[in-house]
C-alpha cells in the first residue's frame, strides 16, 4: 500500500523541466498548489519557462549526468523549501543511428542522461527523503521504449530498459524498509516534445536513420499527446498509487503482448513499431 501524499504546499522537483513532458508536469504540479524546483541543463530555456508559471518556483540549472550537480540541486531544494514530496527524474535525450555507427561519446551521453540522471537523482534525494520520514514519491521517466526495443535507437532503448529495471529494484528496496516513499515508473508513448529535434548530434549519415528520425518527428507532431494531457494522466496514476504510469496503454500493451509471446515461444523478436 502506497502512503498517500498531499500536493498543496508541498514541493515537486522536476528534471528536464525546460521542454516537453517536463513542462506539462510542472504546470500540473503548479495547478495542484505545489512549490516547484525545476532543473534543466539548458539554463536559458529553464529560466524562461519558470517565469511563465503561477507558482513559487526555484529554477536550478543542472546537469543530471554529474552527481555533484544533482547533489547541489537537492541542497537547494531543501534549503529553500525544507523538503521534497515528489521527485520527477525526467531529463532525457535521444541518440539515433545503427548501433555500430553511434560514437562511444553519443552512447555514453544517452546512457548518462537517461539512466545515470535517474540514478543520480535517487542517490541525492532518497536518503534525505528517508531521513525526513514523510510521505513522498519518486517518479522515473522511462518510455514504452523501455519495454519495446527499437532499431536505430539502441542507446535510448538500452537506457530505458535500465530505468525500468532500476525503478523496480528501488521499489522493492523501499518496500523492504517499509518506507513512506513510493516509486512510479512513467512510460509514455508519443508526446509532443523536442526529443527528436536534436537526436544528440546528427541523425546519422545514412538515409535509413534520417528517414527514421523524420518519421518519429512527424509522429510526435501529428499524433503525439500534449505534455499537459500526459501530465494529467500521470498525476491520476500517482493519485491512485499505481506503480505503473502508462499514459498510452494502446501503444504499449498489444506490442508488449507480442513481444512476451515471442520470448516465451522462443520466436524471433517482433518488429517495432
Ligand atoms: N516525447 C516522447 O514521445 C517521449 C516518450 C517516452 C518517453 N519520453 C521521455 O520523457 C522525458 C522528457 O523528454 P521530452 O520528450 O519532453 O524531450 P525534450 O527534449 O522536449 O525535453 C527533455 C529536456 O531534458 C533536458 N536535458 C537533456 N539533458 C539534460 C541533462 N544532462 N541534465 C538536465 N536536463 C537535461 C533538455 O534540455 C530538455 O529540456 C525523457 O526522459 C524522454 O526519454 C518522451
Amino acid at each position: 500500500m502506497t502512503t498517500p501524499i498531499q500536493y498543496q504546499g508541498n514541493t515537486a522537483v522536476i528534471t528536464g523541466a525546460a521542454s516537453g513532458i517536463g513542462t506539462g508536469l510542472a504546470r500540473q504540479a503548479a495547478k495542484l498548489g505545489m512549490r516547484l524546483v525545476l532543473a534543466d541543463v539548458n539554463a536559458d530555456a529553464l529560466h524562461a519557462f519558470a517565469a511563465t508559471l503561477d507558482a513559487e518556483t526555484l529554477a536550478v540549472p543542472t546537469d543530471v549526468t554529474q552527481p555533484e550537480s544533482v547533489q547541489a540541486l537537492a541542497d537547494k531544494a531543501w534549503d529553500r523549501f525544507g523538503g521534497v514530496t515528489l521527485l520527477f527524474n525526467n531529463a532525457g535525450l535521444m541518440a539515433t543511428g545503427f548501433s555500430w555507427e553511434i560514437t562511444p561519446e553519443r552512447y555514453d551521453r544517452c546512457m548518462g542522461v537517461n539512466f545515470g540522471g535517474v540514478l543520480n537523482g535517487i542517490r541525492s534525494f532518497v536518503p534525505r527523503m528517508l531521513k525526513d520520514g514523510k510521505p513522498g514519491r519518486i517518479v522515473n521517466t522511462a518510455s514504452i521504449g523501455g519495454f519495446l526495443p527499437s532499431p536505430l535507437m539502441s542507446p535510448y532503448s538500452a537506457s530505458k530498459f535500465a530505468v525500468v529495471a532500476l525503478s523496480e529494484s528501488l521499489w522493492g528496496e523501499l518496500r523492504m524498509l517499509q518506507s513512506t516513499i513510493g516509486v512510479h515508473l512513467l512510460a509514455p508513448g508519443p508526446v509532443q516534445s523536442g526529443i527528436f529535434n536534436d537526436p544528440f548530434g546528427d541523425a546519422g549519415n545514412n538515409p535509413a536513420t534520417q528517414q527514421f528520425v523524420q518519421l518519429m518527428r512527424d509522429t510526435l507532431t501529428q499524433n503525439g499527446m500534449t505534455p499537459d494531457e500526459m501530465a494529467r494522466r500521470a498525476f491520476a496514476g500517482i493519485d491512485a498509487g499505481s506503480y505503473w504510469l502508462f499514459p498510452h496503454p494502446e501503444h504499449l500493451f498489444p506490442a508488449l503482448e507480442k513481444r512476451v509471446a515471442a520470448i516465451l515461444n522462443e520466436q524471433d523478436p517482433p518488429s517495432f513499431p
